[in-house]
């Protein structure tokens, strides 16, 4: 198969679609271009690329014109665009005002529906997000991932696709970089050329430009859920059992301590949030965050969010300020979106001194992982405490560490739920409750088909279940599986 069609048939795009190679490379890098799948549809490997990094556009016939009148509507309205006395409609009004002068200027014959596709297209880019518009508005997208002008790969269902986006221009992708930006007040440019931003929908971005960037901007958008996943989507997504999910809502209503351990978009916020949830309606709850994205449904909550430093690198507010703050403020549960740094010290003397129930997550790997790398943290706090006593902290603050994985075959599932016991000598000893079994393999399309299954051991923490009269179904832990967890 040709590449156009393979990139037809990816798309699911019929043969009236017509799409050229514009620049870039035809085969992918390093390989066979005949290797190369249909995309999306590769569970063998999802992990991989679905396309060759041939990079394709829709041929625009105004694509010139188009760029043009962008460049000189930016230019005419440019500093009015983070103008905050006119109002989203009021800059609309201007901008389609200018760019009818604009586009009559340009003398070239257009049908009126030409015209009107022109005049909105060059707003939706001036004003809105230019092409990222249709993806954002796209419930079924999840990340939106901008890899220079050409390029944009979006997330659906947990797989990567290409998408049939794109801008016209580095210039044109610029600019809508930095409209995201100066609406948070920040700025981009050689001098500080990455942002974390947000949209106003929540959507979280990451922008870094050229020269950093070396093959042009690049932009990250973990879109907002709108309706976050609750527990019972989780089970049904085959995140978790309802076993597992019992037993962690008896956890947060018996007020452990909880570590959400995982890497990157493994879930471990949308977690954190489903815990979160089950924590009584009758308590006051604090959460701090670097971009708020938990969405807790309690009366009662306070939400707090860190702040960068501003241009002149004065006014930053970091968690662990807001985490020592949070303490004067009478929480019954204090919720950490990540910790990524000294603020874990104040955490941990915080669940040991009378502030238990609270919940954070950390990017780890494994239960054994999260505790060297809250290790690692509480040094970060550059107390030069021994290890040993930063071990101890640890292991008397935690009592539950959740770890959730992306597996091979996109799936988010919680891998182990394991109880923080104690110390023996100078390790922490911890035990597995719950334990993602994997043996059962993979399907023919790369399911894994394996489950979490309770280890057998019966962990100390049920007994404070009882102590404070929190039911659970009866045999709960015990074992469906042979290994036992014992590490
Ligand atoms: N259990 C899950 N199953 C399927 N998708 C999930 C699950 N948890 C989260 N997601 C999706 O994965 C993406 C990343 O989730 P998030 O909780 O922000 O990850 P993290 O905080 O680990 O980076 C989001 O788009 C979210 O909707
Ligand atoms: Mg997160």
């Amino acid at each position: 198969m040709k590449l156009n069609e393979r990139v037809d048939a990816a798309r699911g795009a019929g043969p009236q679609n017509h799409f050229v190679t514009r620049g870039g490379t035809l085969a992918p890098a390093g390989g066979d271009p005949a290797a190369g799948r249909p995309g999306g549809e590769s569970p063998a490997d999802p992990g991989s690329l679905p396309l060759p990094t041939a990079v394709v556009a829709p041929v625009d016939p105004l694509a010139e014109l188009k760029e043009r009148a962008a460049q000189e509507l930016f230019g005419r309205i440019g500093s009015r665009l983070s103008d905050s006395s006119l109002d989203e409609e009021q800059l609309h009004a201007l901008a389609r005002a200018e760019l009818g002068k604009i586009v009559s200027a340009e003398q070239v014959p257009l049908s009126r529906e030409e015209r009107n596709r022109l005049i909105s297209e060059i707003g939706a880019d001036v004003l809105g997000y230019g092409p990222l518009e249709r993806l954002l508005n796209d419930e079924t997208v999840t990340e939106i991932m901008v890899n220079g002008h050409e390029q944009i790969f979006v997330e659906r269902h947990g797989q990567l696709t290409l998408s049939d986006a794109s801008f016209t221009s580095e210039a044109q992708l610029r600019r809508v970089i930095e409209r995201i930006v100066a609406k948070v007040g920040r700025r981009i440019d050689e001098s500080s050329p990455l942002v974390d931003a947000r949209l106003a929908d929540g959507s979280r971005v990451n922008a870094i430009i050229p020269p950093l960037a070396v093959d042009g901007s690049s932009l990250t958008i973990r879109k907002f859920a709108r309706e976050p996943l609750t527990a019972a989507d989780l089970v049904g997504l085959g995140t978790l059992t309802p076993g597992m999910a019992e037993v962690l809502e008896a956890c947060v209503n018996a007020r452990l301590n909880i570590i959400v351990s995982g890497g990157t978009g493994t879930g471990k916020t949308t977690l954190l949030n489903v815990l979160s949830g089950f924590i009584p309606a009758n308590e006051r709850i604090i959460t701090i965050e670097d971009a708020v994205e938990l969405q807790l449904q309690q009366d009662h909550v306070i939400r707090l969010e860190s702040r960068p430093a501003n241009i002149e690198g004065k006014g930053e507010v970091t968690i662990r300020d807001l985490v020592r703050n949070s303490l004067r403020m009478r929480p019954d549960r204090i919720v950490i979106g990540e910790c990524r740094g000294g603020e874990s010290l104040d955490m941990l003397q915080a669940m040991n001194t009378g502030h238990e129930g609270s919940i954070s997550t950390v990017h780890s790997n494994s239960p054994r992982d999260a505790i060297s790398r809250l290790e690692t943290l509480v040094l970060m706090a550059g107390m030069d405490l021994p290890l040993r006593a930063i071990r101890e902290q640890i292991s008397s603050a935690i009592d539950v560490i959740v770890q959730i994985s992306r597996l091979k075959d996109g799936t988010r599932r919680i891998t182990h739920v394991t109880e923080v016991q104690g110390m023996e000598g100078d390790i922490v000893t911890l035990q597995d409750a719950f334990v993602f079994d994997f043996s059962a393999g993979v399907d023919g399309d790369g399911r894994v088909l394996g489950h979490a299954a309770a280890t057998g051991v019966r962990p100390r923490f049920a007994d404070k279940f009882r102590e404070m009269g929190i039911p659970l179904s009866p045999g709960i832990f015990q074992a469906d599986l042979v290994t036992r967890g014992r590490r």
